[in-house]
Order: C-alpha cells, then structure tokens, then sequence
C-alpha cells in the first residue's frame, strides 16, 4: 500500500495538485506484465483537464518525478510507469514482516466496533448440510479477518431450534422413536423419523394435525413435549459440536431461535405502537414497499414466524451487545427474507439497520446438481470430513511415513482442504462439491499452500540465519514477484474486509504460494553461503505470511506434513 500512496504523493505534487490524491490512487493501476514497471497511471483525465495529449502529459509528469524509492519513471504512451526500487523495497518489507511476525498486516480499522456475525445455524435434528458448512466456513473466515482489521467479531449460531417441525418429530418420535437408537445417532434417527412422518402423513393425513397439536403443546411449555425437545436438542448440539471441533470453530453464543420466544411479544407491541401493522387474510404483516412483498409477523393461528424471531434477535443483538455492523451468512435463497427484514427495522426507526447485511453465498452442487437433503440422501459433513481426513492419512503413509504426529497433521490437512475449496471462491458463485479435487496437492488447494509452507520450513530447519535483516536481501531478480506478493498482504486484508470476501485472502496465499515455487525452483537457496542469510530471511517471511494468511481462513500451517 504504502508504495501506491508514495506514488500517488509524487503524481499530486507532479501534476500540480489538479487531480486529488484520493482520485489518483483509484487510478493507479498494476501493469499486466511484470515488465513493465510495478505500477501505472493513465492519464487520460488529466490530459482532458488540462486539454492537452494525454502522451504529452505523461512525458511531463514522468519527468517531474524523483524519488529514492524509484529505480525507473517512465512515461509510455499515455500512461506513466514506475519501477520500485528493488532493494529499498526489498527491505523495507522484509525487515517489516520478520520484525512484525504474525501481526503483520494487523490494523486498527474497525477501531474496536462490534460486528455481530450470524453464522452456521443449523436447524436441529436435521443433518448440517452443506449450506451451513459455507456459512460456518465464511463466517469464521469472516470473524478471523474482521478481529486482524480491529473489529471485535461476535460468532452468534442462530440455531433453527424452533418451529412445527419439532410438533411433527414429538409426534413421530411417540409413534415409532426408539430411545436408545436416538441416544446412538441422534440426527440419522430424527431424520429417518421426520422422514417416515411424512410419508405416513400421506397417507394418514391426521397426522397432520397431531403434528400441529404436538407443536401447540410445545409452545405452551407442555412438561412432557419440553423435555423431549430439550433432548433433542441437546443430543444435536453434541453432533454438531464435534464438527465444530474438527473444524476448530467456537462461537460466543449459542442462542437459537427458541431463545427468542419470550422476546417477540415485545416487537409484535412494537410494530402495533408505530401503527406498522396491517392485518392481510387474518394474518398480521408489516407492508415493506411496492417492490417486496409484506413481512409476515404473525400468522392467522397467532403462531409467529421466522421473521419475526429475527426482528427479535436483531433487537437484543444491538442492546446487548452495541454493533456497528451486524453481518448474516445465509444462502442467497433467504434474500428476500433479509431484506423483508431489514426495512422493518428501518421502518421502526432504527438508523441501524442500514449497518445490516446479508452475506449471502451460492449453492454448493454435486455433478452440477443440488445436494439435497430431503428424502434421504444425505451427504453427512461429518462423513465428508472423516473421508477427507483418511484420503489426507494415506497419502502421508505412502509419502512421509515417518512423520510425528500423523493423526493431527492428517486432520489439518484434510479438514483444511475442505475448507479451502469454499473459500477460495468468490462465495456468491455455487461451487462444485469434489473430496478428490479438494485434496490434490498440486492446483488450488489448501493442501497445495500448506505444502508450500511445509517446503519453508523446511529449508528454515536446514540452515541458520540472523534475525537482523540483510540490506542487501534481494540478491537474486526471480525474488521480486515473491517480494512484491509480501508486500501486498495488509492490502488484501483491507480489500477482503470492505467486500466480506475471504476469497481474496485464498487468492492471495495461492499467489503468494506460486510465486514462492517459482523462486524455489530456480533459486538453490542453500547452496550459496555467501547469499544464505539474505534468502532465508525471504523464506522465513513467506513462512510467516502463508501461515497467517492460512489461520484468516480457519486452516492451520503445519511444518511438517
Ligand atoms: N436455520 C436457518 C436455516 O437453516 C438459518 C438461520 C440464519 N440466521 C438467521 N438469523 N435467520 O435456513
């Protein structure tokens, strides 16, 4: 960053201050190729002020401009490029990195605000499907880079623990539950029995309404029906906490929709003092706007919905805990539902709801098809992960059969691997779903990157270098690409947080692994005495970055694998 400001500092003063800074540093651009220079201004803007060619005025500006941290200004064309000053820069970035270790790219953006973050969410007694591993997967990513920016993220698992389908498994679970069963494999079992309700209910349509009763009865706090939500729940949680813990996740509350039950009263009181209510086919709804259809508070039977839990849990988010921003990771297919959402609370008159957003991300396909988890064919996570795990165990046993630890490191790699192929993808793109593609050592892959840092460390075992950085660290030009990559790591952060994108860290660390390979392969860095300090402390600085590039998207750094 602080190379484009320089830059752009030069162009202000050269250009006689006609255009402002911030207008110059959008402009910069990074040349295609590496030839011709780090980075580029066009100025075609400039020439239409000053009604002039725009080749004229890049001579001239070009020629304006002195500075140390320049090898080279020149003017091409209409454009103006500048060569860095390898050495300086060189430096600077390293001294910087190996000094500043893993707080390197650390600010203070977000000053300390609160972001709440709506993550994972599964729905109770259902299997966690593969839209909650992306919004588990995003929203921790999210968190990790939120908290490197300054912000203190707040991990909220807004479980789907409430609703008519717990009045329909109470029901299944009297008909045809087995208790030990359900002990054993509490999600399997509830799934197989939600599943036979309503293949019974077919055929038996009063079900229906035992399912209905069962509900009611729930909601009414019925000893008997409580308890046996509370069981399922419970037993769920302990399911999904295992995958958590595989994934590494924890989260600062816990409180599922059910929380909210006592909460809602309070809104529904709310909307009726504002005169935002409106009542439409006995139902109560707030009107939104011609675009959207209206809100849906309370239903005909006074049973209250998903909205209106969410109007509820938004309230108690901001007085407990004060956000500046408040970010859902959700499907795209809730869209409609967020944005129904977000203009009632603006509708009520509260200015903060416009630091509301949807994070929404695509669907993740199988063969180009949607993974279903109705019917019974389920693709468990925990199973995807133990698969990946294994998958990751063999191919240390036929490579480094040798290795410490193989069960932890095997469980980094293939848990990784998963969570990488999300988020290497811009996250509102649908994603193909692929254990063999996700764990391929060479291509896009967590794996890939984690073998890159493996490789660092590596070499760092192998020899000894000072901690005080070399003047002369670039001794070999193919170091460049790898320098400039470093050098753009605080950048990435700040991109990744103004988009909620943690792709854009994944892009990077590939990068960043790519251009370190292509050093590795053309550079034998421990042959040369002489050079061995300056290359080392480059190593050792890749090292630092990938593995803290690694941990913002939830995956660990091995150094052996
Ligand atoms: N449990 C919901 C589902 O699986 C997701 C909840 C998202 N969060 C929210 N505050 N609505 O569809």
């Amino acid at each position: 960053m602080k190379y484009k400001n320089l830059f752009a500092q030069e162009l202000y003063a050269a250009c006689d201050e006609k255009l402002g800074k911030e207008e110059i540093v959008q402009r910069i651009e990074k040349p295609k190729h590496e030839e011709l220079g780090d980075y580029a201004f066009p100025c075609f803007d400039l020439a239409r002020l000053e009604r002039d060619a725009p080749n004229r005025i890049a001579a001239n500006i070009a020629s304006r401009i002195d500075s140390p941290h320049f090898e080279k200004v020149e003017a091409v064309g209409p454009y103006i490029n500048v060569f860095l000053e390898k050495e300086t820069v060189a430096y600077e970035v390293v001294r910087k990195i190996l000094q500043e270790g893993s707080h390197y790219g650390t600010s203070n953006l977000g000053k300390g605000g609160a972001v709440t973050i709506d993550l994972s969410s599964p729905n109770i007694a259902k299997p966690f499907s593969m839209g909650h591993l992306r919004s588990t997967v995003i929203g921790n990513a999210l968190a990790l880079i939120l908290e490197k920016s300054g912000y203190r993220p707040i991990r909220i698992n807004h479980l789907g623990d409430w609703g008519t389908q717990f009045g329909k498994l109470i029901t299944a679970y009297r008909k045809w539950g087995n208790e030990a069963q359900v002990r054993q494999n509490t999600i399997k079992e509830l799934l197989a029995l939600y599943i036979k309700f309503h293949e019974e209910a077919d055929l038996t349509p009063s079900l229906l309404d035992d399912g209905r009763k069962a509900f009611k009865s729930l909601e009414e706090g019925d000893p008997d029906a409580v308890a046996l939500w509370k069981w399922f729940r419970e037993e769920s949680l302990q399911e999904f906490n295992r995958i958590y813990q595989l994934m590494g996740i924890t989260f600062d509350s816990t409180n599922g929709e059910a929380f909210y039950n006592d909460k809602m009263q309070r809104v529904v009181e709310l909307l009726e003092e504002k005169e935002l209510l409106t009542e439409s086919e006995g139902a109560m709804v707030v009107e939104v706007d011609d675009h959207l259809p209206p809100c849906l508070i309370k239903k005909k039977d006074g049973a209250t919905l998903y909205a209106t839990r969410d109007l509820a849990a938004a309230l108690y988010r901001y007085e407990t805990y004060g956000f500046n921003r408040a970010l859902y990771v959700v499907g795209n297919e809730q869209s409609l539902h967020f944005k129904q959402v977000f203009k009632v609370l603006k509708k009520m008159g509260y200015e903060w709801a416009d630091q509301m957003h949807h994070i929404t991300f695509g669907m993740m396909l199988k063969d180009g098809k949607k993974m279903s988890t109705r019917k019974g064919k389920v693709v468990l996570l925990e199973d995807v992960l133990k698969e990946a795990i294994d998958l990751a165990k063999e191919n240390i046993n036929s490579k480094n059969p040798s290795l410490k630890k193989k069960q932890i490191i095997a469980e980094q790699i293939g848990v990784g691997a998963v969570l990488f192929h999300d988020l290497k993808n811009d996250r509102r793109n649908d994603i193909d779903f692929s254990i063999e593609d996700m764990l391929r050592v060479e291509g896009e892959t967590g794996p890939y990157i984690q073998y890159t840092n493996a490789r660092a460390c590596s070499i760092l075992r192998k020899g000894q270098f000072q901690s005080e950085v070399d003047s002369h660290i670039i001794v070999d030009k193919e170091a460049w690409p790898v320098i400039t990559r470093l050098n753009e790591f605080p950048m990435v952060i700040d991109r990744a947080v103004k988009e909620y994108d943690p792709s854009q860290v994944a892009k990077y660390v590939l990068d960043l692994s790519r251009s370190f390979n292509k050093y590795y392969g053309q550079i034998r860095i421990l042959d040369d005495k002489k050079h061995l300090n300056a290359r080392l402390q480059l190593v050792s600085a890749v090292s630092i970055v990938l593995t803290e590039g690694l941990r913002l998207l939830g995956l660990h750094a091995p150094e052996e694998m």
